[in-house]
Formats: C-alpha cells, structure tokens, sequence
C-alpha cells in the first residue's frame, strides 16, 4: 500500500460504531424454585411472539433449565459450539458464538452449560470478574432488542455477572415467607452493584409468581408486605398458581404455545407489556440523569 492510500485511509472517518439497541433484563431471585425460569422463558417468548421483538435468551444456571423448558422448540441438535463457560472463561470472545436459533421467530437461546458451577468457581479468583458477561454482550447489545438473562438460585459469581450486564432486574417472588426475605437480600446486593461498581442497574419490578387464591391467608399477607415494603416496584401482574405452567415446562414447551388460552399464558403475556412499559419508565428515568 502506497504511503498516500495509508495516509488518505487514516483520515477517513472511523465507521459509526452499531447503535446499542438492547435492553438487557435479569431475571434473578436468592429463592430456588421462586419461577425466575418459568418466567424468563415464558416473557422471553411472549416478547418475540406478540411484540415481534428479537429476543436472546441466556441461560447462566447450570441446571439448563431454559433448554429442558424449550427443548420442542429447538431448531438444531446443540451440536459443539462453544458454551457459556468457554465464553467467560476468554476461550472465545464473544456471546453470539454460542447462541441457538428457535423454532419460535425472533427468540434465540443459549445452550445449557452443566460446566457453568464450575466456572463459577474459577471466575472467583479472576480480576474484574463481575464484568466478563458485560464484556461480551456487546455485539448482542447490537442484534437483539431484549436480552433476557435466566440466573441462578443464589447470588454468587454468575448472578452478580448478570446484574453488572443488566440494565434492569425483574424479581419473581412466590407467596412465602423465605422469597420474602430473598427479595430483600436481592435489593441489598442492587445496592451494593450501584454503589461499588458504579453500574446504575434498576429494579425493574418484583412480580408475585404462584399466586394462590385458595391459599388466601397466606397470600394475602405476602402480598400486602411486598406492598408496604415494596410500593409501585410491585408487578401489577400476578402468576397464578397453574398446573398448565408446569406441564409445558415438562413437555419442553412455553405456555403460549402449549395452551395459550390458560391463566398462565395470560399472565405471562400481560407481564410482557407491563415489562415493556416498565423499561420505558427506567429509559426515561436513566436519560432524564443529569
Ligand atoms: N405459576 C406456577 N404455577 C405452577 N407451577 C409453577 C409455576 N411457576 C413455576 N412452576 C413450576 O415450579 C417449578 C420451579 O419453577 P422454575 O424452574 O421456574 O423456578 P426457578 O426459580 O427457576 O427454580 P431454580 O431456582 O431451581 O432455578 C417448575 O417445576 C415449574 O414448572
Ligand atoms: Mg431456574
């Protein structure tokens, strides 16, 4: 190359970086079995369904639960791309490698990764550990209109990943006294991200899951706590109690399309505009910062 093409080059103006276009949403809860699952998938799907938004669904449990609950709508055999794990871990550099197409227009996965507890541990002793998710989610920040993060029960290395790359965090909470006690653990620990890594991560909402009306005492006085403790931060959407929510988990379908006229279905499909409109507020909120 001639010395005035390499100068004529430099002074061209660099290509405008892709616009970030992705809201990224963690669904996290200290409970196990509270509905984070059921819930990222069931949103996730909703999302790319009835909003027409495209949507990856990334799953940092290392149960591989969102591939069991999805696996009628998987268009290929996992094959051996590279997992969640080998991305943390800098064997590859970026997210998209791993992720899967669906059966479902607009909804893409990431394999299960049953090595991911194991990372976990490794990631313990790594500099800036709590922003390797962060640091390849870029490129899907660019392709995808939701990122929808299915974390793990507990809050250690992987869901506090998930929070440090999340631009809000939706909490399921079922109707007992431990998920109680869980959501607020999960509000100390937004705490701390805010204040100790400078990322402004909102809650987006804590939606009450397994609501059981014929459970009424015990209801009614959780709800009413999350209410007094909580306020507006409450989804007004609730997710019944539906034995169809479960059965579509088991046959590896999401509730839209295994009934999509049950309570479940419905829930989850409002929640997916009340998540919507509650990202628009945290948008509005985030830009109005000075
Ligand atoms: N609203 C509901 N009604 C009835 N069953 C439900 C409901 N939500 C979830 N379940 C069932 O409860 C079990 C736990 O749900 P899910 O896997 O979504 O919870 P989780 O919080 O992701 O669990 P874990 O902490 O193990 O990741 C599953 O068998 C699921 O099908
Ligand atoms: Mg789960």
């Amino acid at each position: 190359m001639s010395l005035m093409t390499t100068l004529r080059r430099l002074a061209e103006p660099a290509p405008e970086p892709a616009p970030v276009r992705a809201r990224v949403l963690a669904v996290a809860a200290q409970k196990g079995g509270v509905g984070k699952t059921t819930t990222a998938v069931n949103l996730a799907v909703a999302a790319a369904r009835f909003q027409g938004l495209r949507t990856l669904l990334v799953d940092l449990d290392g149960q591989g639960h969102v591939e069991t609950a999805l696996v009628a709508h998987l268009a290929e055999s996992p094959g051996e791309g590279p997992s969640l794990s080998d991305i943390l871990l800098g064997r590859q550099r970026d997210l998209l490698e791993a992720v899967r197409p669906t059966r479902i227009p607009g909804l893409f996965v990431t394999p299960s990764d049953k090595g991911l507890a194991a990372t976990e541990g490794i990631l313990a002793g790594r500099i800036g550990k709590e922003f390797l998710l962060r640091g390849v989610l870029h490129r899907a920040r660019e392709r995808f209109d939701w990122v929808v993060l299915d974390c793990p029960p507990n809050l250690g290395n992987l869901t506090l990943n998930a929070l440090a790359a999340a631009d809000a965090c939706l909490v399921p909470c079922d109707m007992s006294i431990l998920a109680l006690s869980g959501v607020s653990d999960l509000c100390a620990v937004l705490d701390t991200i805010r204040e100790r890594l400078g990322h402004p991560i909102a809650l987006l909402g804590i939606v009450p899951t397994r609501v059981d009306r014929r459970n009424a005492r015990l209801t009614e006085a959780v709800l009413a706590e999350l209410a007094g403790t909580y306020g507006d931060l409450v989804c007004r959407t609730h997710v019944p109690v539906s034995a169809a929510l479960a059965r579509a988990q088991m046959e590896g379908m999401s509730i839209h399309d295994f009934d999509s006229t049950s309570a479940g279905a419905r829930a989850y499909r409002a929640l997916a505009d009340e998540v919507s409109e509650r990202l628009e507020t945290v948008q509005t909120r985030t830009k109005a910062r000075p």
